[in-house]
């Protein structure tokens, strides 16, 4: 277990989902949590970033983007800057999920640029590392993940700010997830690895889990060696949903 307790943060990505009317649901969970004990991050599509910081102004959840240009600026049609985010009320930006590897080429050099990108800008990178199923059944988990870390990551972070989440690729909205053993050893590999490169206050930084996480796991998730949160793409659209999961990590 680590020395220094890391934060407990509760992370909602949106993915492409939600429009105006949606962040009717951002607003009802602020409402079920003034005083939360655990942070609360909600990561809508960029159209809906603006809007969602200042409906939740003055409230506990924070918002965030879901991927980020390395760049500050200049000509590159279709994406936005981490200092666009911030312009826009984001205190967070997930970077290297699964999706956008996948769909986007994103290699592990490109989301240590978008991190010290977003590191520069204020901003806390929430930066992703996953096997697929294919790596995990060649037992090779441990070490990809280790290489993904190194790669992803920047020499220079921000200790303070800086999130890892761990998502099995293969567990990513397919109802299925690891066994609580195979997440404890991810977990504790992961901050022996990140304790081992930045030192002691890597012990602080949250480690959250990903893929498939519902009101009715979480409590077990939050449970395991070193999980200090989740993650969750689909059970975090509905208010309803998300907050059993919150409230999860509030009793954790
Ligand atoms: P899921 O997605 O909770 O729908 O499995 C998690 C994620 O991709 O962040």
């Amino acid at each position: 277990m680590s020395a220094q307790k890391a934060r407990k943060l509760a992370a909602g990505n949106w993915k492409m989902n939600g429009i105006k009317a949606s962040l009717a649901e951002a607003t009802a969970l602020a409402e079920m949590f003034p005083e939360p004990k655990v942070d609360i991050l909600l990561c809508p599509p960029a159209t809906l970033v603006a809007p969602m910081a200042a409906a939740l102004f003055g409230s506990k959840v924070d918002v965030g983007g879901q991927d980020c240009h390395m760049k500050a600026s200049g000509a590159h049609t279709g994406d936005i800057s981490a200092e666009m985010l911030v312009d826009a009320g984001a205190d967070y930006v997930i970077l290297g999920h699964s999706e956008r590897r996948a769909d986007h080429g994103e290699t592990d050099h490109i989301v240590a640029e978008k991190t010290i990108a977003a590191t520069m800008a204020g901003l806390a990178p929430v930066v992703c590392v996953g096997e697929t199923l294919e790596q995990r059944e060649a037992g090779e988990t441990l070490g990809v993940i280790r290489k993904q870390l190194s790669a992803s990551l920047p020499d220079a972070v921000d200790l303070e700010k800086l999130v890892i989440a761990y998502e099995p690729v293969w567990a990513i909205g397919t109802g299925k997830i690891p066994t609580l053993e195979q997440i404890a050893e991810v977990h504790d590999d992961m901050r022996a690895t990140l304790v081992d490169r930045y030192g002691d206050g890597a012990n602080g930084i949250p480690l959250l889990y990903g893929g498939s996480v519902k009101p009715g796991n979480a409590a077990e998730i939050f449970a395991t060696s070193n999980v200090d949160g989740a993650l969750v793409g689909g059970a975090s659209l509905k208010a309803a949903d998300f907050s059993g999961i919150v409230k999860a990590l509030e009793e954790a």
